[in-house]
């Protein structure tokens, strides 16, 4: 197993190796802009029924590897079906997004059933072995989880935005912030263990809303969380390699890369990555950073953004990704185009 898993050009790269051309996903690559994940989704009735029922989960993860030729999987689930398993109320309303039951107290947190999240999510746990038995053996599968602070912001706020009452606890109670944080850590050192032992090759940290904190309690609660939780599953799971995504940190994400231990970081789109790569503080792994926006817009221009970025990162282990998810909008030709492209680049110079 080992073995066979070091061939995988994703987990190379998560090992520090610079593999040419660089090994491909995209993030939300299941989804809407997908005509066959749209008949799914109507099958499933609501999102949430989506994510746990496993034949249909297992389905949507395979459709966008099956169509494109993805070098890895990402698990088909959210990030809020953490929070859901432990017991908070959560509904995607149709066109709105996911809105949550807000925890404006510490006894809303204390309401919680950690004890509950292992049959909670028990099926997605049946989704990764599912997934992991399907795959082509060269196919990466990447669990994932929120980060503990974009987690936080939404089971404070209750929905997405630019989480106003998260930011206020942060000064105004904020040993409510810290207490909801320490029970989403330790959650998700179960959760991403879990999806480890049941089959996913590596895991990656979805931290959305890490870019919206000052130094102080960037480092407070995005850089020391990460760094428990990556700590803890290389205790439980030696050798496991974890991918972090603190979106728009700007030069946070300098230490976040010094101080976390992850083997990889997501570069969102505002991120230069030769610039990046050239002040990151140690040998890590990059992951991006297309625009989304480009890629649904197509044109010369994508395939041109395509061919700088990777040549950009030339040397360095990248994994090429968009910097933020696929919009439904985008046409699933154009994807196509960016991996055909990307697949086809012959070594040497970037011609301007
Ligand atoms: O393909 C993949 O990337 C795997 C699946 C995945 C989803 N969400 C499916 C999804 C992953 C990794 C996520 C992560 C996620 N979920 C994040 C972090 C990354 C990011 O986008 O910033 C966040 C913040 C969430 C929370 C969330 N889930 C929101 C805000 C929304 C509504 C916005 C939207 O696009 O509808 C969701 C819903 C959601 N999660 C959908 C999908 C495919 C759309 C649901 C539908 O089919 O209607």
């Amino acid at each position: 197993m080992t073995g066979q898993r070091a061939e995988k050009p994703v987990l190379r790269v998560l090992g520090g190796e610079a593999v040419w051309p660089p090994p491909v996903w995209l993030m939300r690559q299941a989804g809407r802009y997908l005509p066959e994940y749209r008949k799914l989704r109507e099958k499933a009735g609501n999102f949430i029924a989506l994510c746990t029922t496993p034949p249909l989960a297992t389905e949507v993860t395979l459709q966008p590897v099956r169509r494109f030729g993805m070098d890895a999987a990402i698990l088909f689930s959210d990030i809020l079906i953490l929070p859901w398993a432990l017991g908070q109320k959560l509904r995607f309303a149709e066109g709105e997004g996911p809105r949550l039951e807000r925890i404006d107290g510490l006894a809303g947190l204390e309401a919680l059933d950690p004890a509950a999240l292992r049959q909670g999510t028990e099926p997605v746990m049946e989704t990764v072995s599912r997934v992991r038995a399907e795959l082509p053996p060269e196919t990466t599968l990447i669990g994932f989880a929120g980060s503990p602070f974009t987690v936080a912001c939404y089971m404070i706020d209750g929905r997405g935005g630019d989480f106003p009452l998260t930011r206020e606890v942060a000064y105004a109670d904020p040993a409510l912030l810290a207490a909801v944080i320490e029970t989403v850590t330790t959650a998700t050192i179960d959760y991403l263990s879990w999806q480890i032992e049941a089959g996913a090759d590596c895991v990656m940290l979805f931290d959305s809303w890490a870019g919206l904190l000052p130094p102080d309690l960037f480092r407070a609660h995005v850089i020391h969380p990460t760094a428990r939780i990556v700590e803890q599953l290389r205790v439980r799971h030696p050798g496991v390699k974890v991918i972090g995504f603190p979106r728009l940190g700007g030069l946070m994400t300098l230490p976040y890369i010094a101080d976390t231990g992850v083997d990889a970081v997501g570069m969102d789109t505002s991120v230069d990555p030769v610039a990046l790569a050239r002040l990151a503080p140690r040998r890590v792994a990059f992951q991006g950073n297309l625009d989304p926006l480009l890629l649904r817009a197509g044109g010369i221009s994508l395939g041109q953004a395509v061919e700088r970025i990777a040549r950009g990162l030339a040397g360095h282990p990248h994994i090429f990704n968009l910097g933020h998810g696929i919009v439904p909008d985008t046409p699933p030709e154009h994807v196509a185009a960016v991996i055909e492209r990307l697949r086809s680049l012959e070594p040497g110079e970037l011609e301007e």
